[in-house]
């Protein structure tokens, strides 16, 4: 069927592997782009895509009524990504990501009611739960965020919910864990701790590096959106798992192994404020729809970390970037 998908925040990282995803598996989907190219939005994310006619790239701002409805007219399904996403940065300000992640949100459901979309599937996050010591999260888990970032995505997530059963919008929500893979800005643990150590910089591991988290491939992220998109339920959430738990030091010390680097690099700094210990869910709602993770864990750990380093191109600009970068990481290390 010929249908037009609208996504947000499709020129960041995991939006521009699913706009990818969805072109190359969809020959008869149209996709258009909503991104406003923040600091992390960049448009050579889309390269692969620029030249397919089936593709359309908006600039523009989710926060901004007007242009969202522009964006969203005829739209068959929306799938919306745009959201302020690094933690850190939403302790040192966490205005944008009350305006982008709550604010925007609402503009997107609000313009979908009014628009009329087939479906609405909203990204939120593993994060929106908080912590826990042990087991895992279901569905139905109360929402407990620790940070300005996870306040604000539980914040979107109630919104969407409220839409639903308010208005009857055909919404479904995923909440994936923790995601790594090419093109992922580098103040995330991985590719941050990547092109920091082919620098043989020192890599900043947070208190005793024991927080533990479930890490999900970028390519089993993309699958579970489309699984959800094309076969999940209207109204319901559904966890996205990567079966991979691991302790940040032992993410940091796989990453030096395969670059070759001594683990002498590894730095114990100063804690996050409110850091959660462990995120984990149960993801069996998701795979009785048919999806599960299939990439092996260290294999693709590897293939990313050598992405990195084979793509200086990609990430030396941004390191450059002294206004933003820089700045952010001296502000947030030194404080
Ligand atoms: N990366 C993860 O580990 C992870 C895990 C779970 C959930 N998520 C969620 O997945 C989504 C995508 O995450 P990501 O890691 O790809 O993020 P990202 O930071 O790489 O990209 C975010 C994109 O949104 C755009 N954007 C920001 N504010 C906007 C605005 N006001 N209007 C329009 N566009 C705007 C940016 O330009 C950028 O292209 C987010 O909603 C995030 O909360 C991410």
């Amino acid at each position: 069927m010929r249908k037009t998908v609208l996504i947000t925040g499709g020129a960041g990282f995991i939006g521009s592997h699913f706009t990818e995803y969805l072109l190359a598996h969809y020959p008869d989907y149209e996709v258009r782009v909503l991104d406003a190219l923040t600091y992390a939005g960049r448009r050579e994310n889309l390269a692969a895509v620029e030249g397919d006619p089936r593709f359309i790239f908006i600039h523009g701002d989710v926060r901004d009524k007007q242009t969202v409805r522009e964006a969203m007219q005829g739209a068959h399904d929306v799938v919306h990504f745009a959201a302020e996403t690094h933690v850190d940065r939403s302790i040192l300000d966490p205005d944008a990501f009350i305006t982008t992640d709550v604010y925007g949100s609402f503009v997107m459901l609000e313009t979908a009611r009014q628009v009329g979309v087939e479906r609405f599937v909203h990204v939120s996050t593993d994060e929106v739960y908080g912590a826990i010591e042990q087991g895992a999260f279901t569905e139905e888990s109360p929402l407990r965020p620790s940070s300005p970032y996870a306040a604000s995505k539980a914040g979107a997530d109630l919104l969407v919910q409220a839409y639903a059963r308010t208005y009857g919008l055909p919404v479904l929500i995923v909440r994936p864990s923790n995601t790594f893979g090419s093109r992922q800005y580098p103040e995330k643990l991985i590719p941050l701790f990547t092109v920091r150590a082919l620098h043989d910089q020192p890599l900043p591991l947070y208190g005793d590096g024991q927080q533990r988290r479930d890490w999900l491939y970028v390519g089993d992220h993309v699958r579970a959106i489309d699984t959800v998109l094309h076969r999940g339920q209207f109204g319901e959430a559904y966890n996205i798992a990567g079966g991979n738990e691991r302790a940040n030091i032992e993410v940091s010390r796989l990453i030096l192994h395969t670059l070759g680097k001594p683990e002498s690099l590894i730095q114990f700094v100063k804690d996050r404020p409110a850091h959660d210990r462990r995120y984990a869910l149960d993801d069996s709602k998701l795979r009785a729809l048919g999806w599960r993770p299939e990439a092996d864990f260290e294999t693709a750990l590897r293939e990313t970390v050598l992405w990195y380093a084979n793509h200086p191109e990609w990430w030396q600009p941004i390191l450059q970037n002294k206004q933003d970068y820089q700045a952010f990481v001296q502000r947030w290390y030194g404080r």
